[in-house]
């Protein structure tokens, strides 16, 4: 496989079981997690891609949107990298690099081909609908790659079609796990444990996903969320998803259900390492139908508005990433949409659904063919836009 298109390693420091306990991301410890990880993984990394700092020509770090101090973190280590090897710096935006993890893998399956050029996407055409849909965002935006003669415009282009007014789909997910006692991050519990409740069994319609008027024009308050006034956008591609949280504890707490859901949290949190299958034995039948049925709505909001908005944009291809992209009828439906639509859906595999570091490198190679490089004055800005 030819450069651009081959991950010699991406190494995951996770830190769900530091953040596990508060039942979500807390900020300073995120930040002395960075920076306690940083060189041991950068280490690693050239060891497992069998290379040494001698050998890298240019280092990539993303400089937003993201929490403050963790993007620091990294923003000095690869500053200070780039200036002590004399190798260029590239700034990657954290969204754009989700958008990347599909189109790099969509490059590495056709494996054997010739090097990937500037403008070159792989098999999937375009311009591509993203839907980026993460514990931070859940965002629509029109990607373009550069124009394949250009070299002085060698970006990709992102217009931002839609947005979350709130929280974003994989909050609703954590925020809907805590609650009903379950395990951090939530996403991937309430996965599991939807497959054997009835989805239909609770009416969550889409009017706890409206959209809210008297929201726009005003920042979202979602962290680290697109900032760019609402006003142009078109509402139907605007999500919200506070209100099905909301029907959720309502429901919780009409059907008494609060005190089984503390009892849970409780069994589960003595356990050393509590899975799914462990949360399900704890479950009741009308838990494990409130569960599939709060996964349903969710993903048949992000469903119908994403491929609205790809057909209003005449958008040739739909991409989803991002944490949520990992759920399993999330997938499933947007691929039998997408099969009845006619228009080519891509997700990433499960390792590049989540945060990882090929991503970043992967949205930082069409920079580097076009010589788009940061200098030492980069910045983190926890609130950077994808435009
Ligand atoms: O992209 P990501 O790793 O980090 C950022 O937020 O940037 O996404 C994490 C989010 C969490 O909210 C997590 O609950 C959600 O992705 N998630 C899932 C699944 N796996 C992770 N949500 C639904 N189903 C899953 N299988
Ligand atoms: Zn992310």
């Amino acid at each position: 496989m030819e450069r651009g298109a081959l991950t010699r390693s991406s190494i995951v420091a996770s830190q769900i079981a530091t953040h596990a306990p508060y039942g979500g991301v807390v900020p300073e410890l995120a930040s002395r997690e960075h920076l306690r990880n940083i060189v041991p993984i950068t280490r690693a990394a050239l060891e497992k891609a069998d290379c040494e700092l001698g050998d890298i020509e240019a280092i990539a770090v993303t400089n937003g949107p993201g929490l403050a101090g963790a993007l620091l973190v990294g923003i000095t280590y690869a500053k200070a990298l780039s200036f002590a090897r004399g190798i260029p710096l590239i700034a990657v935006n954290h969204l754009e690099g989700h958008i990347h993890a599909v189109l790099l893998e969509d490059r590495q399956r056709r494996s054997g081909n010739a090097a990937p050029v500037r403008g070159d996407t792989g098999g999937l055409p375009m311009p591509a609908l993203a839907l980026v849909v993460s514990g931070g965002h859940t965002h629509l935006f029109l990607a373009r790659p550069p124009a394949a003669s250009d070299v002085e415009l060698g970006s990709w282009q992102y217009s931002l079609i839609g947005r979350t007014l709130d929280d974003a789909a994989g909050e609703a997910f954590d925020k809907v796990a805590k609650l009903l006692g379950l395990g951090y991050p939530g996403g991937p519990w309430i996965d599991h444990l939807a497959q054997f409740g009835n989805p239909k069994a609770v009416p969550f319609g889409f009017a706890q996903i409206k959209t809210k008027a008297h929201l726009e024009g005003k920042a979202p308050r979602t962290k680290g969320a697109q900032t760019a006034p609402i006003a142009d956008l078109d509402r139907h591609f605007l999500f919200s998803f506070s209100g099905i949280k909301t029907a959720v504890l309502r429901y919780v707490e009409v059907h008494r259900m609060r005190e089984s859901c503390e009892a849970r949290q409780r069994a589960l949190s003595a356990m050393a390492h509590p899975t799914w299958l462990d949360a399900q034995v704890l479950c009741d039948q009308q838990t494990l139908d409130l569960i599939a049925s709060f996964q349903h709505a969710v993903v048949g909001d992000l469903l119908r508005k994403t491929f609205a908005a790809a057909e209003a944009v005449g958008a040739a291809s739909v991409l989803v990433t991002g944490g949520v992209a990992a759920n399993r009828e999330l997938r499933v439906r947007f691929t039998a949409e997408a099969a009845e639509r006619g228009i080519p859906v891509a997700f990433p595999t499960l390792a590049l659904s989540t945060d990882n570091a090929a991503m970043i490198a992967a949205a930082a190679w069409p920079r580097f063919l076009a010589g788009d490089f940061a200098n030492l004055g980069l910045e983190a800005n926890p609130r950077l836009t994808l435009v």
